[in-house]
């Protein structure tokens, strides 16, 4: 591939597709990747998902939809557990490099990647884009609507045991009500400065003033809103609003200006 057409979708595997693209030909990243729940990218057609979901379906202290790696699944806390879930975060940091290296080629200088993972699993995403040449801008929080809280109900768990303190522990739960997902932020490396960065590659800078004149936080809120038109027939859909806030705000509007995401559905 010697030139990346615009508006395309390239099938595959990222890390192959990313491969073959021109080198310095993107201007942004704005990605979704698997967040280690379910599996860690090495089979993630829609076969292996149906083939762990279904493999868990029936088990007690399983976490709905929310299977082994995440850790917030069941299973008895022994060393044997905490060994399995790190050689499965280090599995993730390694599979994420693998991508991170083909992103890094592709990105110009300058160029901002934004990340979305969960708060448990940012830190991961972060150290292998940092050790591809990465350097980290920021985390976002993307703020959304939430649930309760996922995880051991302590008080549920006394009482199916028929526990006499079961009242006791009424509120106190394994984990708390998550209401947020980090982006991570990170940047191909300037050069030299944002002001040659940007008149050689056309990216750098952050847009940070708002339409009603206040500036930008690091916190990105009341973008849940669902479009007319927009279907989430997937469990990961973000919301357009969203994606059109990152895209005004991560890069000059340009049609030089290519936005790349690996892990479109
Ligand atoms: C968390 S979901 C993000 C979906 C995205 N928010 C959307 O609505 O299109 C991660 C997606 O990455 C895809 N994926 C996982 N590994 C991949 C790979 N190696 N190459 C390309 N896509 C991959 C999965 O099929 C899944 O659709």
């Amino acid at each position: 591939m010697t030139q990346l057409k615009i508006n395309s979708v390239y099938k595959g595997d990222c890390i192959e597709v990313l491969r073959k693209m021109p080198s310095n030909s993107i201007a942004c990243c704005i990605t979704d990747p698997p967040y280690n729940y379910e599996f860690i990218g090495h089979k993630w057609d829609d076969d292996e998902v149906k083939r762990r979901t279904d493999r868990v379906k029936n088990s007690k202290t399983m976490v709905k939809n929310i299977p082994y790696g995440s850790g917030l699944a069941g299973g008895v806390r022994n060393p044997r557990w905490y060994e399995r879930n790190r050689t499965n975060t280090l599995d993730y940091i390694a599979w994420c490099e693998k991508w991170g290296k083909g992103l890094y080629d592709v990105c110009k200088a300058g160029s901002p990647v934004a990340i979305f993972n969960s708060n448990r699993s940012v830190a991961h995403v972060q150290i292998a884009m940092e050790n591809c040449g990465f350097y980290t801008r920021d985390i976002l929080v993307y703020r959304r609507n939430s649930g309760i809280p996922k995880g051991l109900n302590l008080k549920g768990k006394l009482e199916k045991l028929n526990h006499i303190d079961a009242e006791k522990w009424d509120g106190w739960h394994s984990a708390f009500r998550n209401e947020w997902e980090a982006v991570l932020l990170v940047q191909k490396p300037l050069k030299n400065n944002y002001w040659e960065t940007l008149q050689e590659t056309g990216v750098g800078v952050f847009k940070t003033l708002n339409i009603d004149g206040s500036f930008q936080s690091n916190i990105l809120e009341d973008l849940n809103s669902k479009g007319k038109n927009e279907k989430f027939d997937h469990c990961t859909v973000k919301p357009l609003n969203l994606l059109k806030k990152l895209i005004d705000t991560l890069v000059p509007k340009s049609s030089e200006n290519i936005i790349l995401d690996p892990f479109c559905r």
